[in-house]
């Protein structure tokens, strides 16, 4: 049987071939130390399993949901974002439940992007930009995303021919997996450029309550006006340690809301209503939980940036994100210094050059895993005599 030339534009998901190394080197008895996948290793925290055993058996729970999320569950997620940032939504016009907010994304070129459309797209990038623009038709314009301009796009260096075809810029900030963050004049420089040039702006915010040392992350429509061009996409995954779990939201301008919604009546028939009434739980109960994994993941970071540092790094400490954005030493590739770190100390990092060309000469490193792993991993480095020259 023949399979879709699309097929043919998409490599296997960067995490699978990842896994499936790992998977290979546990088999032969080695101990891994897995900074790859950013998946939080902590539990759900305990009032929102208590939420899910309540509703999993009600009746109201076991039919189909809308795909747009029930009215509770979209009004939860506007009272969140006022008391968050502020922003007031209409949650009947505003707001979309989503199966996670990697579902959303995907389907958002369907309703935007037609063959030979662009999309801007920052490099290096969580890679369903570039993915869901090719099954789309449509080609990305990479913004490269470098030290030297603080892995902010430089908006004005898109040409002008590429401007004519592009229909979206997308923003990730805090971003992965640069662990960059963005200042609300970024964000309003981002909300003037998408009115001037007729774009629908995304931004991806699925970071937004993961800072530390008293930074908090800004939402793109906190910038006045911002509705008018921006669809906000956010998700439970890693403020609630909810990954397994398959929920997040697009937020914002309301046609882009409807347009979404409308793909999405199509393909899914939405999340599990336990899940969003468990998620309910998650968005007006106690946010502590919040506060307790932030403590978790900046000493860890502190942890694995100290450690660098007396390797022979410079680097700062992360302001966001749980991602080490990592310069590979003089001589190493991306690749060579993922597969050193690998052989010769059991780390499992993940190339730069996987999120795109820009991140070439760089590794992630993501902190989901116990100090004790991190502590070890440095040991391990500096044993290997493995230094940044
Ligand atoms: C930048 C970014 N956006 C979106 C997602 C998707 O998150 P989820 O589908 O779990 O909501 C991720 C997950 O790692 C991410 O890093």
């Amino acid at each position: 049987m023949k399979k879709s030339k699309r097929l043919d534009l998409i490599p296997p998901y960067l995490f699978v071939k990842i896994e499936e190394k790992k998977a290979e080197l546990v088999k032969k008895g080695i101990d891994i130390i897995d900074f790859g996948i950013g998946d939080p290793d902590l539990p759900t925290p305990a009032h929102i399993f208590k939420k899910m055993h309540e509703v999993l058996e009600d009746k109201d729970s076991s039919n189909y949901p809308t795909s747009k999320g029930e009215l509770s569950f979209r009004k939860a997620v506007a009272d969140w974002y006022k008391k968050r940032f502020n922003v007031v939504l209409d949650p009947s016009s505003e707001v979309c439940c989503l199966i996670g907010s990697k579902e959303g994304l995907a389907h958002l070129f369907f309703a935007y992007v037609d063959a030979g459309d662009r999309t801007l797209v920052p490099d290096p990038a969580y890679p369903v930009y570039k993915i869901g623009t090719l099954l789309a038709g449509g080609e990305p314009y990479f913004m490269p995303l470098t030290r030297e301009n603080g892995f902010l796009p430089d908006l004005e260096k898109v040409p002008a021919d590429v401007l004519k075809k592009a229909k979206i810029l997308f923003v990730n900030y805090p971003n992965n997996p640069t662990g960059a963050v963005a200042d609300p004049e970024f964000f309003k420089k981002a909300v003037d450029f998408a009115k001037k040039n007729g774009l629908l702006l995304v931004s991806d915010l699925a970071y937004s309550e993961m800072g530390f040392n008293g930074y908090k992350p800004h939402s793109v429509l906190e910038v006045p006006g911002a509705k008018e061009v921006a669809i906000e996409f956010h998700s439970l995954s890693k403020t609630y340690n909810m990954t397994g779990w398959r929920i997040g939201m697009a937020v914002g301008n309301r046609e882009a809301v409807a347009a979404l919604a409308t793909i999405k009546s199509n393909v899914d028939s939405g999340a599990f209503k336990a899940i969003q009434f468990a998620a309910i739980a998650a968005l007006s109960g106690p946010q502590e939980c919040v506060e307790d994994n932030n403590r978790v993941f900046g000493e860890r970071a502190k942890i694995l940036i100290d450690g660098l540092n007396l390797l022979g790094w410079k680097m700062d400490q992360l302001k966001a994100t749980f991602y080490a954005w990592v310069p590979a030493p003089k001589g190493e590739t991306s690749s060579s210094f993922t597969e050193k770190l690998l052989e010769k100390c059991g780390i499992l990092v993940v190339p730069g050059s996987g999120y795109g060309s820009a991140g070439e000469g760089y590794v992630r490193m993501a902190i989901t895993l116990p100090k004790e792993r991190i502590v070890l991993a440095i040991e391990r480095m500096k044993k290997a005599g493995i230094r940044f020259s």
